[in-house]
């Protein structure tokens, strides 16, 4: 019998570094197994059998600082020595002075905290739903985007386009409607008197950075005024610097009445901001929603030493910096393999390839061959594959990255055409 299990080449063969138990232990909602990391140091891991990678995947844009920065982990312990969790029944110093720090750098009013992006983002939509109540609105309706996500619970799962998200839990909650992302001539038809709510990103991240044009979201911004619904800035995943700016919108010359935050503004430890105008905290009251973790002291104090360094002189002027050398980097790939990929774009290091119909290969074969090169990547959208390293990545870290995408697809492409010759 053991000899029949030794001699079994019928079980997958399992790359180096990924956990063997997982399928057998979790439920099967992600691809799995796994590679298991253990260490990290920067825009570089190392997996459980001690080979190093370069991280362009940043926890999803998460570890905006790097794995293991300088001050996080005292931070965190320090904090976590005297009160981790209160509840919403108390308050904390730093909830208090995060809740200030934000909102003097955000030009917002008012901080609702919670745990997660799609926290935020339900609690952003019921803040506008709530407001439109308060001010007599006639109208709930929620216009959101085609090509957007906003998360998997209720409200933002409703307001996020993507049909395989969407089709297992229907019916979703009723009332959020789809216009075209980037469309000003479809604006008018879209929004209409019974809209409380605009739902948007400025780049849409789990797309594959899909920048929205300056006049699309100056458009919306005109139309949620004229017709007094709310204009809801999904930057979960630009916010922080990732783009560039604090906050993405301030490259658009728009503001929300809602901008929600999550990500990289914990630095690694979940917290999710809903930063507000002071009208539409007016149309809040006690009861009406909560989070029992939000805000808590543990939190908050790595947000607060998150956007301490997002907010130090000379560190947004760095990520332009960066930026404009991966952006560089990224189109020349481009330019040296066009029959594999379509297009780099972006915007700051919220970065894609976005791969071209005719490739002889897919995103998920980019993303495994680029692991073997020791570069860790994450899909986005259809075909695209992005790149989001920590927003301290130094040139080298990119140069070395690029190289191995490079062979990467030179790997892929070699492949496909020994391959065709062989036939
Ligand atoms: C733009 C955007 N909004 C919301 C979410 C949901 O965030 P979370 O996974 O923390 O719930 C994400 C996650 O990728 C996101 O990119």
């Amino acid at each position: 019998m053991a000899d029949a299990l030794v001699t079994d080449t019928s079980a997958p063969v399992m790359p180096a570094g990924f956990a063997t138990e997982e399928p057998s232990l979790f439920a099967p909602l992600y691809p799995l197994p796994r590679l298991q990391l253990v260490n990290g140091k920067g825009a570089r891991v190392t997996d459980v059998n001690g080979r190093e990678y370069l991280d362009f995947v940043s926890g999803i844009a998460v570890n905006a600082h790097g794995h293991a920065p300088a001050g996080l982990a005292e931070t965190i312990a320090a904090q976590a020595a005297k009160l981790v969790h209160t509840s919403n029944l108390y308050t904390n110093e730093n909830g208090v002075e995060l809740a200030r720090e934000l909102t003097r750098a955000s030009g917002y009013d008012r901080v609702f905290f919670c745990n997660s992006g799609t926290e935020g983002m339900d609690a952003a939509i019921k803040f506008a739903r709530a407001r439109a109540g308060a001010l007599g609105m006639k109208g709930r309706d929620i216009v959101a985007f085609t090509g957007g996500f906003h998360g998997r619970t209720g409200f933002a799962l409703s307001a996020t386009h993507t049909p395989a998200y969407r089709a297992p839990f229907e019916p979703l909650i009723p009332g959020v409607r789809f216009a075209p992302y980037n469309d000003l001539g479809a604006l008018t038809d879209a929004i209409t008197q019974d809209v409380c709510a605009i739902v948007v990103e400025p780049v849409q991240g789990e797309s594959g950075a899909v920048s929205a044009t300056r006049e699309f979201l100056q458009a919306l911004r005109a139309r949620a005024t004229a017709l007094g619904a709310a204009l809801i800035f999904d930057e979960v995943q630009t916010g922080m610097g990732r783009t560039g700016t604090l906050l993405a919108q301030e490259q658009f010359g728009v503001k929300a009445d809602l901008t929600v935050l999550s990500k990289a503004l914990g630095a690694g430890m979940p917290i999710g901001a809903v930063l507000m105008s002071a009208e539409v905290a007016q149309c809040l009251s006690p009861g009406m929603h909560g989070c029992t973790f939000g805000g808590s002291p543990l939190a908050t104090a790595a947000a607060r030493w998150s956007l301490a360094q997002v907010t130090a002189p000379g560190f947004l002027a760095r990520v332009n910096e960066a930026a404009a050398v991966l952006a560089a980097g990224a189109e020349a790939i481009a330019a040296k393999h066009p029959k594999s990929v379509r297009e780099a774009r972006g915007m700051g290091l919220l970065r894609a390839l976005d791969l071209s119909a005719d490739a002889d290969f897919q995103p998920a074969d980019l993303l495994a061959e680029a692991r073997e090169q020791g570069l860790l990547l994450v899909r986005g959208g259809e075909r695209a594959v992005r790149l989001l390293p920590p927003l301290n990545v130094t040139n080298e870290d990119i140069s070395e990255a690029l190289a191995r995408l490079d062979a990467a697809l030179t790997v892929l492409e070699t492949r496909a055409n020994d391959k065709g010759e062989g036939l």
